[in-house]
């Protein structure tokens, strides 16, 4: 092997105040793990001897602890993107301490290909093994790929790989490695059914890319999903019926099931859910992250197979999966971020879309990222990529949260990720609003019925004031957040009085 053996300080002291640092793995599965806590180390160093010390991060999705953590902590990210669940790093964004830019999954590697979101200067990655074959290096990723193919490619000062030990190199094979080409007139990406390889099981690049190999033995930082709970349990029993009486009308096909299940716990149960209605018929999976209980259902059989940009999985779960790994031989792929959130494939497979909301409004738009419009939550990550070009897009939330007084079901969402133009159902512990082929009068009618019964009379209340106001889609603006505005006085929506909202003319 001609790549030298180095630390994550030797690392971390290439890299400079303003570089471009690309990082691999999607969420914490496959990112990788010591050379970020070395640079925020090298951050606050050179802070305290009184120099400037900030990177720019670009990652496939969100990523582990010790990369978003460690840097925001150290003062040492000014812009991220495209996606991100830390908690240190919510609030520096919050703050304004980093600029985030919050990004469709899918056009992530396009955008850096295209020169638009910045130039990488290095990558960092994560392999469980790397083998120099005819002067050509062969790097096998561990639980995720992200961008990995695209850092490779661009990242003009070189690339550092952390060899962990800790992943199983009896994951090799189920990776499949393909860049999109450059538009204009590309080749179709021929991927016709979810786990159909179109790669290679590896990413190939020149040994004189590679700056370094930094040996790790270090599990994925993935957090252990809440518990499902009556709501969850009682959303995913209302998706399996929605889904059994799509198949019965024939709006979706019963032998071709393919789901795209979201982020969260809330998404994480409802499969769990999904997967124990027996006459739900065993279904494919097309998705960005595999989290528990999918791979529990790989594993029952439930699911027969699954194509995913990573997996979500706690150490404990990871590990079965290595030591069950023929159970999964054959059934299970992972793809790059730009392949497993491809609109091009998730429209040609029929996939079936089911996502997160924080709310929604009365009309269908659905607001996946900002708490009360101005707060950022974590992003829109893949959820517009899969409701965009679903078959059947649906997202799930509970009726309310914090202990019931925020409405999830409001007049006017307070941002909009998703237009009703995408959305076809809600599905809350109260049942499904089915909203294809309905007008925007009759939309709010079948969202105000899964509203909490303490919210519906707040809703109708709206509904009918609004409609003095006529139009085609009833409004009364000054009393459109009223609910928000409410929660912000008194912190409890369900204390809103319309006539505080009424500006008489
Ligand atoms: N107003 C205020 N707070 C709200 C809220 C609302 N309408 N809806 C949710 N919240 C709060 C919850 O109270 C909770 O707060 P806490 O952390 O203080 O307990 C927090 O937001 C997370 O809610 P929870 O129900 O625990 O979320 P989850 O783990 O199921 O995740 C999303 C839900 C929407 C945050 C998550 O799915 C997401 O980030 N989605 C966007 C990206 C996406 O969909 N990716 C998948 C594409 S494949």
């Amino acid at each position: 092997m001609t790549i030298p053996e180095i630390t994550a300080a030797e690392a971390a002291a290439m890299i400079h105040h303003g570089d471009l640092v690309a990082v691999g793995g999607f969420g914490p599965a496959g990112s990788p793990k010591v050379v970020t806590p070395a640079l925020a180390e090298k951050a606050r160093r050179e802070h305290e001897a009184g120099r400037p010390f900030k990177v720019d991060i670009v990652t496939g999705a969100s990523i582990g602890a010790s990369c978003d953590g460690e840097l925001a902590k150290a003062d040492a990210i000014d812009r991220r993107l495209p996606f991100s669940v830390n908690k240190d790093l919510r609030q520096a964004f919050n703050k304004g301490q980093v600029r985030y830019n919050d990004l469709n999954l899918s056009d992530n590697a396009t955008l850096l290909r295209q020169g638009l979101t910045g130039r990488i200067s290095w990558g960092i990655i994560e392999a469980c093994d790397v083998q120099e074959i005819h002067g050509k290096l062969r790097i096998y990723l561990t639980a995720g790929i992200g961008i990995a193919p695209t850092i490779c490619r661009l990242a003009e000062k070189g690339v550092f790989i952390e060899l962990n030990t800790w992943h199983s190199t009896k994951i090799i094979g189920m990776h499949d490695i393909y860049e999109i080409e450059a538009p204009w007139f590309r080749a179709p990406i021929r991927i016709t059914q979810p786990i159909e390889h179109i790669g290679l099981p590896y990413i190939e690049v020149s040994p004189d890319h590679i700056k370094g190999l930094i040996p790790t033995h270090l599990p994925d930082e993935a957090r252990t999903m809440t518990e499902a709970t009556a709501v969850t349990d009682s959303i995913g029993e209302h998706v399996a019926d929605f889904l059994l009486w799509n198949m019965e009308k024939g709006h979706i096909f019963r032998n071709k099931l393919i789901l795209q299940s979201g982020v969260g716990s809330g998404a994480n149960a409802v499969m769990g859910a999904l997967g124990r209605s027996h006459e739900v018929p065993n279904f494919y999976i097309y998705t960005e992250v595999l989290q528990e209980e999918p791979m529990r259902l790989i594993k029952e059989g439930r699911v027969m197979g699954a194509s995913t940009g990573a997996l979500t999985l706690s150490p404990d779960h990871l590990k079965d999966l290595y030591d069950h790994i023929n159970d999964y031989r054959g059934r299970l792929v992972i793809r790059p971020s730009e392949i497993s959130n491809c609109p091009e494939i998730i429209a040609r497979l029929g996939v079936c879309s089911l996502n997160t909301a924080i709310e929604v409004d009365i009309y269908g738009h659905v607001n996946s990222t900002k708490i009360c419009g101005t707060k950022m939550m974590n992003g829109v990550g893949g959820s517009c990529d899969f409701t965009c070009n679903s078959m059947l897009a649906t997202f799930t939330c509970g009726s309310t949260t914090k202990e019931g007084k925020i409405s999830s079901i409001v007049p006017f969402c307070s941002h909009v990720d998703h237009t009703e133009h995408y959305v076809d159902a809600i599905v809350t512990e109260y049942g499904v609003a089915d909203l294809r082929n309905k007008t925007a009068l009759e939309k709010a009618e079948a969202l105000i019925a899964i509203a909490h019964p303490d919210y519906r009379p707040l809703l109708r209340e709206y509904m009918k004031l609004a409609g003095h106001y006529g139009g085609h889609t009833h409004h009364l603006l000054p009393a459109a957040f009223a609910m928000h505005d409410t929660y912000r006085r008194k912190g409890d929506m369900r204390l809103t009085d319309w006539s505080e909202y009424i500006v008489e003319s």
